[in-house]
């Protein structure tokens, strides 16, 4: 007879895994199923997030800030360091154990929540009397039945049509998290997040980078000004972004890649490098997952199809994270996950789609949650705006990091916060505030009147808040 559980996950990534976690905290017996394998062939759950994603990608983020600062700041500190070398082998050896200290973290979670893990495939086998039979294929393969079951098996990158994934010279996330040495020259395509995260990675190590991006605007999601902001930085370090191009043939070489565009100005150009990351996106992952056996219904994109609820089309069925529609991040696939299991509960799961931050760790920073000034423009919505300066900020001067700023956009009428957007140093941090006053939904005046220590770089977060209403008092 098949193990039977109440709530079988399928996925182990951060929505996975903590719907799972919070499963089994609320009294179901749970099992997860995650099939990523380490170098050995031993589970790694924590899905792309924890291997390929977010995990590694800001532990080579910070050993090669340590290394731009080493170089280009310390000098102004007064500290002379000379002959700096990197050693790419050991920080990339540095990125795994921060990953493998995840994963063991991961499993540990696990097995203290009494979730039942399976490493393996998990895919539809059929229903099942008041649930499902979902199909275990790993080193053994066996059959478990759940009476929920919640699929989050995320998402994977996108290739260009006709230029495969080679890992060698052109590399997905996954290669180019653990490339062997400097690249001379590093081309990559698209410049979002990952193309801007991976880009500085490398830019700081030596390589010299271009991106190739196809929209004629600069992070387009973003604030506009924060953007320009932004982009004006990334000029000033050497980050060649090139911005309306059209990728042409890709020659994947024994020397390297030759990436074949249009320019903007309608020029053909031949961009030769050592290596090509594509980052033009990632496509939901429902391979394997034999959706067809019972009938689970998926869009045009592959996407399994969701609910506001993240309730598919088939009873007792599920879906978070990368693999439904929404922003691809890791906590937005953990809040979804968390809600989820208490919506199983009988709860009320509650995620806000207004007030998910987003952040790209890139130097300076970029932060935000809620609407731009563009979008509020186009939402036809009455707004004030206040604007801080790091450069005003003491904090910032003592720390040496004084690009970017806060900017606060408000309702007109009610002062309600509708967005904040950071770009500057700890932006990834600052942001929570913001987040935490819009979850509450907060007025301006209410971040203006609140105490911030001093000094400290959320001091600008409240100088932003009082610029909406014309009364900065350090700027
Ligand atoms: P995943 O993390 O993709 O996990 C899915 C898991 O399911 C995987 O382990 C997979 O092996 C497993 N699986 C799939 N199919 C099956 C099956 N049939 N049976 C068993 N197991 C299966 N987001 C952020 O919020 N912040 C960041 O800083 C950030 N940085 C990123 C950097 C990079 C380079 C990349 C690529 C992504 C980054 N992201 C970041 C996005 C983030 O990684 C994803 O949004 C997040 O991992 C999605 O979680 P998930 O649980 O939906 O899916
Ligand atoms: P992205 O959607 O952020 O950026 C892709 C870029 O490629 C866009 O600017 C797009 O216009 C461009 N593009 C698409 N097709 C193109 C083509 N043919 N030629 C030239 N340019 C083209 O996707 P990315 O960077 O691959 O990242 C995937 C997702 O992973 C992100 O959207 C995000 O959800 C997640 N992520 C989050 C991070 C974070 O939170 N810090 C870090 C990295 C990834």
């Amino acid at each position: 007879m098949s193990k039977q559980f109440d709530v079988v996950v399928i996925g182990g990534g951060p929505g996975g895994y903590i719907a799972a976690i919070r499963a089994a905290q609320l009294g179901f017996q749970v099992a997860c199923i995650d099939e990523w394998k380490n170098a050995a062939g031993g589970p790694a759950p924590g899905g792309t997030c924890t291997n390929v994603g977010c995990i590694p990608s800001k532990a080579l983020l910070q050993s090669s800030e340590h290394f731009d600062h080493a170089n280009h700041h310390f000098a102004e500190h007064g500290i002379s360091a000379t002959g700096v070398k990197m050693d790419v082998a050991k920080m990339i050896a540095r990125k795994d154990t921060v990953v493998k200290q995840n994963n063991d973290g991961i499993l540990y979670l696990l097995k203290k929540n009494k979730v039942t893990f399976f490493h393996g495939r998990g895919s539809f086998a059929g229903k099942a009397e008041g649930g499902y039979t979902i199909h275990v294929a790993g080193k053994t393969e066996e059959d478990i039945t759940a009476k929920q079951v919640i699929i989050a098996t995320g998402s994977n990158a996108r290739a260009l049509p006709g230029t495969p994934f080679d890992e060698v010279n052109v590399l997905s996330n996954d290669g180019a998290l653990r490339v062997g040495a400097v690249p001379k020259k590093l081309a990559l395509i698209g410049s979002g997040v990952i193309g801007l995260e991976m880009g500085s990675v490398w830019r700081r190590l030596g390589s010299e980078v271009t991106i190739l991006e196809g929209l004629p605007t600069f992070l387009g999601a973003v604030d506009e000004q924060i953007a320009k902001e932004a982009k004006k930085a990334f000029d000033k370090q050497g980050l060649k972004i090139e911005l309306g191009v059209k990728v042409g043939e890709i020659v994947n070489g024994k020397k390297g890649v030759t990436v074949n565009y249009t320019n903007a100005k309608g020029e053909a150009v031949k961009l030769d490098a050592d290596k090509l990351i594509i980052s033009i996106g990632r496509v939901p992952n429902t391979i394997g997952l034999n959706t067809e056996a019972v009938g689970l219904q998926l869009d045009e994109r592959g996407a399994v199809v969701v609910d506001a609820d993240c309730k598919t089309n088939l009873p007792g069925v599920w879906a978070v994270g990368d693999v439904v529609r929404g922003p691809m991040l890791a906590h937005k696939a953990e809040e979804e996950g968390v809600a989820v299991a208490e919506r199983i509960a009988g709860q009320h799961g509650h995620v806000n789609f207004n007030t998910i931050p987003w952040v790209i760790y890139t130097s300076p920073e970029i932060a935000w949650v809620g609407r731009t000034e563009q979008q509020l423009k186009a939402d036809g919505v009455a707004y004030k705006a206040g604007s801080f300066p790091f450069l005003a900020n003491g904090r910032a001067r003592a720390l040496g990091d004084t690009t970017g700023m806060v900017k606060m956009l408000a309702d007109a009428v009610t002062d309600e916060i509708l967005g904040v957007h950071i770009v500057g140093p700890q932006a990834s941090e600052l942001i929570a505030e913001a987040v935490v006053a819009m979850e509450f939904r907060a007025s301006a005046e209410d971040i203006a009147r609140i105490c911030h220590a001093h000094p400290s770089l959320s001091e600008s977060t409240k100088e932003a808040a009082l610029a909406v209403d014309k009364r900065s008092l350090n700027f």
